[in-house]
């Protein structure tokens, strides 16, 4: 008999995760590797991950980093820039420095100034990306021509998505952390090349939020959360079952300090309690049975790399997520902070 309080799931990935550099990176690496197996790591370092080299050090940087108790494998993207060498890239991803590149629009989130201002800038690059296999991953928001921030999305997919898809149509896109239902839209009904994370956050979070009772520096980040109706679209296309949409927590670790200032930054710290994050959610929308494959198969599929071997168990036990966590001399605070939540880690085997 399996004990109804238990949760065994085979070991999740996280498809999208920041880990930083430096004071942060301790904190940040012992997090995401006591939930996940493998992890996406983010290259928006300053300066940002352009090459081989850089990429192989950071890899160092991070294995030093995680405790020895868990076994963890980063996965490293490169930083797409206008001027990114396309021959560099591939050397990166046919020798698995590379898992992945990064598109960011230029100015559009947190180190993202050395980001693409056109995307015609690097169609030689996305051409090459395409016949190799290589993933591109893809912050989906315009910063340009004075779009309202919650509709950044919804307007990037149809006047850049749409065309670059149309343009390169064998080409991997992921389109990271989606929050709204027009997104949900596009991947549902693109071809098989095209998928989604999703972030527990935006599985918790409408834009209400950012305003509950006062603002809420903790609840900010980018793209910004939308309203309810999106809310909602994002929990169905996560416990559909389609192998489109798969787990990218966008955890993203700010000082204290950095978040609850007169310009605070963008991202939210989800690592420490991210799978019980979105097992409530699984569990509230009645298919906690889904939660196995978003967490630890479509993702691995989408990437043509093996499902992982162990395990990992969530009991049912309630537990208080902390106001605040210290930990290396940085001081955080995580998602859910101060909220009690349903499910707990136990253990994590490999
Ligand atoms: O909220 C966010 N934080 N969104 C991003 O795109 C970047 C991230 C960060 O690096 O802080
Ligand atoms: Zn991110």
């Amino acid at each position: 008999m399996t004990d109804p309080r238990l949760l065994t799931l085979r070991r999740p990935d996280d498809w999208h995760v920041h880990l930083r550099d430096g004071a942060m990176l301790e904190l940040a690496v012992a997090a995401t590797a006591r939930q996940f197996s493998r992890a996406i790591v983010m290259p928006n370092l300053v300066p940002p991950v352009t090459t081989r080299t850089a990429a192989v050090e950071y890899r160092e940087r991070i294995l030093a980093a995680c405790p020895a108790e868990f076994e963890f494998t980063p996965l490293l993207t490169a930083y797409l820039t206008d001027t990114i060498d396309a021959d560099e890239v591939a050397a990166g991803f046919e020798d698995g420095t590379f898992t992945a590149c990064k598109l960011y629009p230029a100015g559009a989130t947190t180190n993202s100034a050395a980001g693409v201002t056109d995307v015609r800038n690097i169609h030689p690059v996305l051409e090459r990306m395409q016949s190799i296999g290589m993933p591109l991953l893809v912050h989906g928001e315009v910063v340009h021509g004075g779009v309202d921030v919650f509709d950044r999305e919804a307007v990037f997919l149809e006047s850049v998505l749409r065309p670059l898809v149309d343009r390169f149509p064998e080409l991997k896109v992921v389109l990271e952390h989606i929050t709204t239902e027009a997104a949900v839209d596009f991947v549902t009904a693109a071809p098989d090349n095209v998928a989604a994370t999703i972030t527990a956050h935006h599985l918790h979070i409408d834009r209400n939020a950012l305003f509950d009772g006062g603002l809420r520096p903790h609840a900010y980040c980018l793209p910004v959360a939308k309203r309810r109706e999106h809310l909602h679209a994002l929990r169905r296309a996560a416990v559909s079952g389609n192998p489109k949409f798969f787990l990218g927590t966008d955890s993203a670790p700010h000082p204290q300090t950095a978040k609850e200032s007169a310009c605070g930054c963008a991202g939210i710290y989800s690592a420490p309690v991210a799978l019980e994050s979105y097992a409530q959610v699984f569990e509230e929308e009645g298919h906690l049975e889904r939660l196995e494959a978003f967490a630890s198969e479509h993702g691995p599929r989408f990437y043509g790399l093996p499902l992982n071997e162990g395990t990992m168990t969530l009991e049912r036990a309630q537990q208080t997520v902390p106001e605040s966590i210290c930990q290396a001399g940085q001081t955080v605070v995580p998602f859910h902070a101060g909220e009690t939540l349903t499910w707990r880690l136990r253990e994590a085997a490999n």
